[in-house]
């Protein structure tokens, strides 16, 4: 029966299936004559309120029940968690994009002889062509959407959005998105593909049309004026398409096609240009416009992040990214299974139709940790599924987060006293395009801060292309108190502006401190105890041979003052599993090490630590160490004659003990010695300083790299890192480092022998070939790496 209703579009399952208390063995309920609908399913409508005012939590239910379950009221299979919506954009074969613009309700055939008249014949543009075609198109076709094409669009973007400010920034009171969330995405996406300004509020009637027709329930008369303006569109676009073949040479995308189809006439065909010129009017601005309303919306929605990009805009990139993954402007997206298959444990016929709930997985607990938590500071955001991904990943998402960024400067900058006014957001039924009808905000022009200080209007954060990257990802703390508690050792302990709590941490983890405006920032691993959410401790050694952080910091941290901070970050978790532990700190290297000590004692693991230093008075923590540790603590001071001998302590060889170190390089170094014959992986230590130097062009080898989900190969240059041009052909990857300290930065390699230059992977990972950091590791004899991107 299952199989019927996904391949016969039988829309209605009559039967409440709860009712009957009917289970199944995987326990979800059966429906007497065994149909597994259960009565949640059979209630899912992607066209009610409940769905369009929360996608995310409307289906809430099956992302922790019944991931993948079937809407008989759709006739589609709708797909609910990170991994399951992720696993079908990587496989486009098994799951064929052909259907991502076909009407979801079909509609009458009044209707669609309406269209007809018209000579209606949207085909296949990019997003919803099936292999090989779509790839060699889109190869030809992506370069103008590169990091490095799109940077000659910003000040467009940037006057767009000062223009459209300058008229209500007097009101007091606007709705933004009628008076400029869709004027400013549509006149960008214009001049981006090269079409005159056309009457703007044609085209949005028009844009709007499109989307009840593909993704919207129209009523039957609403079918009949949804085809005429569909119809029009479809002209409208058809004479905009013939007025730029004959001026080929002329700016935009478009004619960046049209010019290609002379040598590429099978690729670039002219059922695709005129099907593109429609579809990308509704793909480059529709989409940003919503985007653009609902990230302004969850902003104002929560004060605090408001206030903080405010005050600090470079966190708007990061904060783009959490409003794409929280509140994004799409909502779902289609895939046709062309062959019998699986997604979780469910089976799904040929020819089932999916409805992937892109905005659920995207608060998916098991991706995402406190996923409905809005957090401007999260650092995977970038990973949310709002472009899709894979091989039909949004070829605009750099521009989208270019327009994003830019309006959410302009805002934070000239309004950050704008609130949202008291209304009630509507949604128009559909079940992809998803953003506010109307978004009023008001706010008391006296307090305008130009008014004040025109100069504020000159000010420009710069603009980050592409995905932003961890380490721009910052907060205040206020220094509560500084004191010596060594010889040249400077304890800190930070708490945040407002009373909350600060991050979590786990032992072994740093921060990263800004030396002031010297642009110097210094890692230091934390030693307070992380059950302390009120504030994070750490303790600064003045080096002499510093390149000047830690002796800033010594001279001009005062109590009371604020820094800057980013992280936590862990490179050097403690394993929980481990029986015994011997924890050896050289000098300053006890801040991680206390920490890690700390928490031994408190999981019953059986440890010591050795401790040694110049001489007692250079050692900070002795007294506290030793009474929590008792006789535990072995320290060795080098001027009463003291010192750690490695041979004999790590003489035999251990199974169940792990080794944990911090110190100076050199005695690190004697260390891995003295562990030769330890089972590898027995000796953990916390690196601060990468091993890597240059690059140096004349040494290295370009390779090749094949990536799998995206269906694209790229060479990497000899003086470029593999991150470098990933992100140069619009590969999202995380980063932060970029020192090869970190792991931010790790891809997954299908094949090839890889040259790891990180010190973050064990060596058994390292042999294993599986992943590596594309910071700074490399192929390791010249040949093609094939990675999981
Ligand atoms: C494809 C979302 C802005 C051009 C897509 C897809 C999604 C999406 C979900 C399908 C992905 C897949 O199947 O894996 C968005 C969102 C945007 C946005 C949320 C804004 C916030 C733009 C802009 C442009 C654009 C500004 C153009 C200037 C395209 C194109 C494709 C696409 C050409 C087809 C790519 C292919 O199939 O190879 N977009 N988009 N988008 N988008 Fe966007
Ligand atoms: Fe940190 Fe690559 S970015 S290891």
């Amino acid at each position: 029966e299952m199989n019927q209703l996904a391949t016969n579009g039988i829309s209605r399952c009559p039967i409440d299936h709860s009712a009957f208390g009917h289970v199944q063995s995987n326990g979800k309920p059966v429906s007497a004559n065994g149909c597994p609908v259960s009565g949640r399913a059979a209630a899912f409508d992607p066209f009610s309120n409940d769905y369009l005012q929360n996608p995310p939590e409307y289906v809430r239910w099956a992302r922790e029940e019944e991931p993948v379950f079937f809407s008989p009221k759709l006739g589609y299979w709708i797909v609910t968690r990170y991994e399951d919506v992720k696993a079908v954009f990587r496989d486009n074969k098994t799951f064929s994009p052909s259907i991502a613009l076909e009407k979801i309700t079909p509609t009458s055939d009044e209707a669609n002889a309406i269209l007809a008249t018209y000579d209606y014949g949207m085909s296949r543009t990019l997003v919803n062509e099936d292999e090989p075609a779509h790839m060699a198109r889109r190869r030809l076709l992506i370069e103008p959407f590169t990091p490095e094409a799109l940077k000659h669009h910003e000040p467009m973007v940037r006057k767009l959005a000062r223009e459209y400010v300058d008229r209500f920034i007097n009101d007091g009171r606007a709705d933004l998105v009628n008076q400029m969330l869709w004027e400013v995405p549509l006149t960008v996406a214009l001049h981006f593909l090269g079409v005159p300004e056309e009457d703007m509020d044609m085209l949005r009637k028009y844009s709007i049309a499109h989307t009840v027709n593909t993704w919207g329930r129209p009523s039957p008369e609403e079918q009949l004026k949804v085809a005429h303006a569909v119809g029009n569109f479809w002209q409208l676009a058809g004479k905009i398409l013939e007025k730029m073949r004959q001026d080929p040479d002329g700016p935009g995308w478009m004619r960046y096609g049209i010019r290609l189809q002379k040598d590429h006439p099978d690729i670039i065909t002219d059922s695709y240009l005129h099907s593109m010129m429609m579809a990308g009017i509704v793909a480059a601005h529709e989409t940003t416009a919503h985007g653009t309303a609902n990230a302004l919306k969850i902003l104002l929605e929560h004060p605090d992040a408001w206030q903080e990009i405010c005050e600090d805009p470079s966190l708007i990139p990061n904060a783009v990214e959490e409003c794409l993954r929280h509140n994004g402007s799409i909502a779902a997206w289609r895939r046709l299974v062309t062959c019998d298959t699986k997604i979780g444990d469910v089976e799904l016929p040929a020819g089932s139709k999916l409805l992937m709930v892109s905005s659920s997985a995207n608060h998916d607990e098991r991706k995402f940790e406190d996923a409905d938590n809005f957090d401007i500071r999260r650092e995977n955001a970038s990973e949310q599924l709002t472009f899709g991904y894979g091989s039909h990943q949004c070829m605009g998402k750099n521009l989208a987060r270019m327009e994003l960024q830019i309006f959410l400067e302009e805002f934070t900058r000239r309004l950050p006293h704008m609130r949202l006014a008291e209304q009630t957001f509507h949604y128009l039924p559909n079940t992809s395009f998803r953003g506010p009808e109307h978004l009023w905000v008001e706010w008391d022009p006296a307090q305008n801060p130009e008014r004040k200080n025109p100069g504020i209007l000159d000010l420009q954060a710069p603009l980050r292309l592409g995905e932003p990257s961890a380490s721009a990802i910052s907060r205040p703390v206020v220094v509560q108190e500084a004191k010596i508690i060594a010889e040249d050792i400077l304890k800190l302990k930070l708490i945040s502006p407002d009373g909350k709590p600060l991050p979590r941490w786990t032992p072994g983890a740093h921060i990263d401190i800004e030396c002031g405006d010297t642009g110097i920032s210094r890692q230091y691993s934390l030693c307070s105890d992380p059950a302390d959410t009120a504030c994070l401790e750490i303790a600064i050694l003045k080096d002499p041979a510093s390149r000047g952080g830690s002796a800033w910091l010594h001279e001009n941290i005062r109590q009371g003052d604020r820094v800057r901070i980013r992280g936590p970050r862990n490179h050097f978790r403690m394993d929980p599993s481990a029986e015994r532990v011997i924890f050896i700190a050289g000098g300053i290297g006890i801040t991680p090490i206390s920490a890690m000590a700390r928490e031994a004692k408190l999981r019953g693991i059986d440890y010591e630590i050795h401790y040694s230093g110049r001489s007692k008075a250079s050692m900070s923590f002795l007294d506290e160490l030793e009474a929590l540790h008792g006789n535990r603590l072995h320290v060795y001071a080098k001027d009463e004659g003291n010192r750690n001998d490695f041979a004999r302590l790590l003489g035999t060889p251990d199974e169940k003990t792990q080794i944990y170190a911090c110190g100076p390089e050199r005695m690190l170094e004697g260390l891995a010695q003295c562990c030769e014959n330890w089972p590898e992986d027995a000796l953990h230590v916390e690196h601060f300083h990468s091993v890597l130097g240059e690059l140096d062009p004349s040494k290295e080898q370009a390779f090749e790299v094949e990536l799998k989900d995206s269906g694209i190969t790229l060479t990497v240059a000899a003086d470029q890192t593999l991150l470098q041009a990933l992100q140069g052909a619009n590969i999202d990857v995380q980063s932060d480092c970029c020192e090869g300290l970190c792991g931010s930065c790790e891809v997954r390699v299908l094949q090839g022998d890889i040259d790891h230059r990180d010190v973050v992977l064990t060596r058994s990972e390292k042999e294993e070939n599986g992943k590596m950091m594309s910071c700074c590791s490399r192929s390791a004899k010249g040949e093609k790496l094939v990675l999981e991107l």
